[in-house]
């Protein structure tokens, strides 16, 4: 983006990604104007402030996605935007209001408060997985073409669907309102983001991608035809995308296809201390893989540096070192071995770790 200084600002600062996002931002100078909902809770800023050059280059502001004009302030004078927050609560009893209007309303408050600022020259929203691939019979192959039928994640209403609507449809909207304005839109398409992480609670993705090892049977629909994509080659594609004054459009990034036998195998072998189970009823031993096409991405020049195993390693490490997964299944003597498998299922702190029963792809 040229030589203008490097004033950027990045939007759920606190999450898995926008916290990693920051912390690469900062380690090529960047200053960093981080949105959070609220400055003053330590446990969600604290890994922020540690960074390396946090305390020059870094900066809190508070804004929410449902507050009118609450980002104003900190765009004005940025010559980026990173659009990384989103509402995340998929238990909530009102999801047109708590998730799907303010995932929208807050695309367009930022696009209209880059508009205002005069100063931004491109915007990187994270999209989503979510956006792409929700549909009754999947594909064999996805790419930046494909939309999710609503209609259809609209009639089933399977679990998260406020997530894939909310998504698809402020995706939308901010492609209809860049083209109206004339902004530089850039929309980055994640599939399931692991690796190790800075924030201190358990990140919603790794819920999914590491329900092998807790037991968590309510998301192995959801890593059956799993896509993968490693949380440092994302934020580095971030930046690769804002920077490259070629990039236009939509980019899936995503580096690896893995079916649930696949990663099966990959944690069993590698961490033998936990039950990870390697047969489950009712998904078929040759199920294919989906295949997440990052070419658009690639052809650009971007390479993806880590493989699966490194995505899954640095995520156990690090959730093994803040103690949010024990370091071993612990086997009671239980004599029943049926009842064993249920008794081995991980016990992840509920303190620490809110686990919500059933939660969906965070893709
Ligand atoms: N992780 C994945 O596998 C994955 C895959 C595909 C796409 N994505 C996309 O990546 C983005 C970040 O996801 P993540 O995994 O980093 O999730 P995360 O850890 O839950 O981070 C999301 C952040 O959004 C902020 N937020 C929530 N509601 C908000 C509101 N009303 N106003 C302002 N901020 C709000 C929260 O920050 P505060 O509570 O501090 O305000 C939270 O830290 C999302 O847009 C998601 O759709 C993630």
């Amino acid at each position: 983006m040229g030589s203008e200084a490097k004033i950027v600002c990045v939007t759920g600062a606190s999450g898995f990604i926008g916290s990693w996002l920051i912390m690469r931002l900062l380690e090529q100078d960047y200053v960093v104007r981080a949105t959070v909902r609220d400055p003053e809770n330590v446990k969600k800023v604290k890994h922020l402030l540690e960074l390396p050059n946090a305390k020059t280059h870094l900066s809190l502001w508070k804004a929410d996605l449902s507050e009118e004009g609450s980002f104003d302030e900190a765009i004005q004078g940025c010559t980026g935007v990173f659009h990384v927050a989103t509402p995340m609560d998929f238990e909530s009893k009102d999801p047109e209001n708590e998730v799907i209007k303010p995932t929208i309303n807050g695309v367009l408050d930022i696009m209209k408060a880059c508009v205002k600022a005069k100063t931004v020259k491109r915007i990187v929203f994270t999209s989503s997985a979510g956006t792409v691939d929700v549909e009754e019979h999947k594909k064999p192959v996805y790419d930046e073409n494909c939309w999710s039928d609503l209609d259809f994640v609209q009639s089933v209403k399977m679990t998260g669907w406020m997530y894939f609507v909310s998504k698809t449809l402020a995706e939308q909207a901010a492609w209809k309102f860049a083209k109206e304005n004339n902004i530089d839109l850039i929309t980055i398409i994640p599939t399931l983001v692991v690796g190790p992480f800075i924030m201190s609670s358990m990140p919603p993705s790794l819920i999914t991608a590491l329900s092998l090892i807790t037991g968590n049977e309510s998301h192995y629909g959801i890593i059956k035809q799993g896509n993968y994509v490693h949380l440092d080659d994302l934020c580095i594609a971030h930046i690769f995308l804002f920077e490259n004054s070629k990039a236009e459009g939509r980019y899936i990034c995503s580096s690896h296809d893995a079916n649930i036998h696949d990663l099966a195998k990959l944690l069993k072998q590698k961490y033998p201390e936990y039950s990870v189970p390697t047969k489950f009823k009712d998904i078929d031993e040759n199920l294919t893989r989906v295949v997440f096409s990052s070419k658009k991405l690639t052809d650009m020049g971007f390479e993806f540096k880590y493989s699966l195993e490194d995505m899954f390693v640095g995520a156990v490490e690090t959730c093994r070192e803040k103690g949010l997964i024990p370091l071993s299944h612990q086997l009671p003597s239980i004599p029943d071995a049926d009842d064993k498998q249920a008794a081995i299922k991980l016990q992840v702190s509920e303190e620490v770790v809110p686990l919500p029963k059933d939660l969906p792809a965070i893709n």
